[in-house]
């Protein structure tokens, strides 16, 4: 390890597809109300994706690079490493984060990684991304968070349908040597427990229940997502909250020297009991969860460019995020912007 080594964020971007569902909308679709979605989740529009405009996660990538790109000053050539946070992907294969590179025109071969970890998978990427450029290996590296979840959901089960909505974040961290400012991503949490893996899951379409014309038929499983709200609801209060009180200890810092929490947008209620139980303003919470839903392992990367181009994220900002999602996995961790 060559610790003279910093990680630094140098260029963030989005992109939100052009189509956009209402709370209104999904009504002629459901038995639910704009007043019960907005009450419950908090949540009041998402964007759905475009399969005829080919509107694909590399296509989504692609933009949201290019702006990032463009915040860093930097030829997309530069990028030495490609890592994808998805969890449905855009092909069984090749992997999204090679589609990328080819979406991008990048010429150099870098490596392209794909990450499957649901709704933490851009959490995970980012200790990735930290131990990767810290052991100097790679220099620019690309962090994609993106997530489709219209594409595996039952746009007539209430339950489930009006939470997401798909997006996609990108990331240009770059590795800084000798760096006199603070910078750096300090400290990664990972966790992941097992136990509740079936209570949010899609159990069709891989190796163990394949897509065949007698399961589809038969409707044996659950070909769209499964989900175990309250369970859910639950383990995510509890362990986006602990993870994130254990880095705040790890670090010896209190709340007050935390500038911003940015935690995976679910669902409001469950973003305004970790601020309660952790004892954290909710004016210092960065929130996207009201125009976007639930967009996975896009929430944090898309609420960060949002802040950081909105002016709330400054440079020398200490943020702190949480995440959670299906294995369940779970992540927290600190960086100085
Ligand atoms: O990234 C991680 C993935 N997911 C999550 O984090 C989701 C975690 N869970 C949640 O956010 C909440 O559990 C939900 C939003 C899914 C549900 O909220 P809840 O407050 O736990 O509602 P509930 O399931 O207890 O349902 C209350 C009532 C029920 O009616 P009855 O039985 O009281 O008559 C539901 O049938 O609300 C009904 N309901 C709805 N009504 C209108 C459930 N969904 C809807 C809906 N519209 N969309």
């Amino acid at each position: 390890m060559t610790n003279s080594i910093k990680s630094k964020i140098v260029g963030t971007g989005r992109y939100h597809p052009k189509k956009i569902y209402t709370n209104d909308d999904l009504t002629s679709m459901m038995d639910t109300s704009d007043e019960w979605i907005r009450e419950r989740t908090g949540i009041k529009k998402r964007h759905i994706i475009d399969l005829e405009a080919k509107e694909y996660p590399s296509f989504m990538a692609q933009k949201a690079t290019e702006q990032a790109l463009e915040m860093a000053n930097m030829d997309r050539n530069e990028i030495d490493l490609i890592l994808y946070s998805i969890t449905y992907s855009e092909m069984s294969f090749p992997n999204t984060a090679s589609l990328t590179q080819l979406a991008l025109g990048i010429t150099n071969k870098c490596p392209c990684l794909d990450i499957n970890a649901a709704c933490t998978g851009w959490a995970y990427g980012l200790e990735l991304v930290d131990l990767y450029l810290k052991s100097g290996r790679y220099k620019n590296i690309l962090l994609i968070g993106c997530d489709v979840p219209s594409s595996f959901l039952d746009w007539e089960d209430r339950n489930t349908a009006v939470l997401f909505g798909d997006g996609c974040g990108a990331m240009i961290f770059q590795g800084v040597e000798n760096s006199s400012e603070e910078h750096d991503i300090h400290l990664t949490k990972l966790a992941c427990d097992a136990t509740h893996a079936m209570n949010l899951a899609l159990m069709t379409g891989g190796i163990r229940n394949p897509i065949t014309k007698e399961i589809l038929d038969a409707k044996k499983y659950p070909q769209t997502l499964h989900m175990d709200g309250k369970v859910i609801f639950k383990n995510a209060v509890k362990t986006m909250t602990d993870l994130a009180s254990s880095i705040l200890d790890k670090m010896n810092l209190n709340q007050e020297q935390i500038d911003w929490l940015v935690p995976h947008q679910a669902n409001i209620r469950i973003i305004e009991a970790i601020a309660r139980r952790f004892d954290f303003p909710m004016e210092k919470v960065i929130t996207n969860i009201e125009d976007y839903g639930n967009t996975s392992s896009a929430t944090i990367p898309t609420a960060f460019d949002e802040a950081v181009r909105s002016g709330k994220i400054q440079r020398g900002n200490k943020i702190l995020f949480t995440s959670f999602g299906s294995g369940l996995t779970s992540a927290a961790g600190l960086i100085t912007y």
